[in-house]
């Protein structure tokens, strides 16, 4: 396997790292490009990769390419991309709200693409992502792309048309935690708590409650009802939230987010 990436920024420089971290793929059959060389040649040194000074041979020596440009870069790349005679057997495209029908007519002509939402956590391994295959795509595309992108976390393969609201829930959804982090800690400061106690105390109770609801397999409710005691301090903040709409606010970000994605998608 040889792995292209082209754009070394945050999400290139996550997936990669997380990729040969996870020792799926060796820094020696990894070769980057970036438009400032700088950004290539720091990830290259992290994970013992091979800069390349053109588009052209990247293309010659890779099997997969991972796209991780800025969606408005991605269309002008792709379509000098789709003049070059060598190309890979796939791509794979983490740019926002492009869908696989802008990426194809960029690029001019049949090959195996895959949209992908990864999110930010995939930094720290922690990622949760999910990806479409267009109609070139085979199951070992469809492989490569699991096994790339679940390097560095969960990874789902879903129908295009569920893309924005993946892009709503995981993709912008560690922003969401945080706020809510945040929110937390401001909660426990406002209490008395000094600063960086009530910080360290909000962002572990996150971490904790997500492991809880991971490694116990029980549903969210069932949890929220063990630790609500009748006439107890718990449920007296459970229902200040309902009352405050706690709910709807985070449906209506998922919601807000996912259409956002839809118009940049569309624009
Ligand atoms: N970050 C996230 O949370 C997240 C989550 C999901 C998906 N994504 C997607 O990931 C993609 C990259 O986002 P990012 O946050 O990693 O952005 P970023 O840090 O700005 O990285 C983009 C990189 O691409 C380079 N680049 C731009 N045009 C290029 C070209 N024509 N040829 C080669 N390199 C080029 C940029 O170079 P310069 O340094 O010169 O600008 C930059 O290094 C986006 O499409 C975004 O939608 C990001």
């Amino acid at each position: 396997m040889s792995l292209g990436v082209i754009g070394c920024g945050k999400m290139g420089g996550a997936l990669v790292e997380g990729a040969v971290n996870a020792g799926i793929i060796e820094g020696k059959e990894v070769f980057l490009f970036s438009r400032r060389e700088e950004a290539a040649q720091n990830l290259a040194l992290k994970i013992k990769g091979e800069v390349l000074p053109s588009l052209e041979i990247l293309l010659e020596k890779s099997d997969t390419v991972l796209l991780c440009t800025k969606p408005g870069d991605l269309p002008t790349l792709l379509s000098s991309l789709g003049r070059f005679e060598n190309q890979p057997a796939r791509f794979i495209s983490v740019a926002a709200g492009l869908s696989l029908a802008h990426l194809e007519q960029a690029y001019g002509s049949g090959i195996p693409m895959i949209r992908a939402m990864p999110n930010t956590p995939s930094l720290i391994g922690q990622g949760a992502a999910a990806y479409c295959l267009n109609d070139h795509a085979s199951a070992t595309d469809a492989a490569e792309a699991q096994k790339i992108l679940g390097a560095v976390g969960i990874a789902h393969q879903v129908p295009e048309k569920l893309l924005d609201a993946v892009t709503g829930l995981s993709g912008s959804g560690p922003a969401f935690i945080y706020v809510l982090i945040e929110a937390m800690a401001d909660g426990g400061v406002k209490m008395g708590i000094p600063r960086n106690q009530a910080l360290e105390l909000a962002t572990q109770t996150v971490l904790g409650s997500a492991l809880m609801v991971q490694q116990s397999g029980m549903h969210p409710a069932e949890l929220k009802d063990m630790v609500t005691s009748p006439g107890g301090t718990t449920i007296a903040g459970v229902h200040s939230l309902e009352q405050n709409g706690f709910r709807a606010a985070i449906q209506n970000a998922i919601e807000t987010s996912a259409r956002r994605s839809q118009e940049l998608g569309s624009s």
